[in-house]
């Protein structure tokens, strides 16, 4: 397996500022899909929402997703519904170990209205967020490890995930060594 560690989660749940800590803290690269298809379209996240549409983004971010396929023990955060589509959370497992940065519904929209301009919540009330974060759930939850922001700063939720990486390797190591 490819050994990265990906990041999953609503927008809100802190995947860029986590990512960049955990990759100081593993002393690996950091990587974000969302910065894939900007350097690739030349254009930011709303312009390509505005211009092309949806679909067309979801299209580039399958493509950022088979060219992940070339990384190797980074660290990669993605967009909020890059893992929502079926088959989706498969793929990207084969690719490294999957991490959901999950928490209640009120704290992830607290912070996703604080921060950055995000075409998904425009024009939307947060009942219709509630909705679009019901929906997307289940495809969170195929994740190998799930962290709950909810109470926790960005630091701590990279130290915590830095544990739990640390204990499943362990874990792997015993069960090789069991002959599992
Ligand atoms: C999206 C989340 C955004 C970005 C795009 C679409 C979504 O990333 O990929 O605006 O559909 O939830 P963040 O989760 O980093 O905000």
């Amino acid at each position: 397996m490819a050994d990265n560690v990906i990041l999953v989660g609503f927008m809100g749940a802190g995947k860029s500022s986590v990512g960049r800590l955990l990759a100081r803290r593993l002393g690996r690269c950091f990587v974000e899909t969302d910065d894939m298809i900007v350097a690739r379209e030349g254009a930011s996240i709303p312009t390509i929402f505005a211009t092309h549409g949806e679909e067309y983004f979801r299209a580039a971010e399958a493509e950022a997703v088979r060219l992940l396929a070339l990384k190797r023990g980074d660290v990669i955060a993605t967009g909020g519904g890059l893992p929502c589509r079926e088959g989706m959370p498969e793929t990207l497992r084969e690719l490294g170990t999957v991490v959901w940065l999950g928490g209640d519904f009120a704290s992830l929209y607290a912070r996703a209205q604080r921060a950055g301009e995000r075409p998904m919540l425009a024009g939307r009330t947060r009942a219709d967020v509630e909705a679009l974060y019901r929906a997307r759930e289940p495809f969170y939850r195929r994740a190998d490890l799930t962290v709950d922001t909810s109470a926790l700063g960005p630091d701590q939720v990279a130290a915590r995930i830095a544990l739990l990486l640390a204990e499943r390797t362990r874990g792997a190591g015993a069960a090789r060594a069991a002959g599992a």
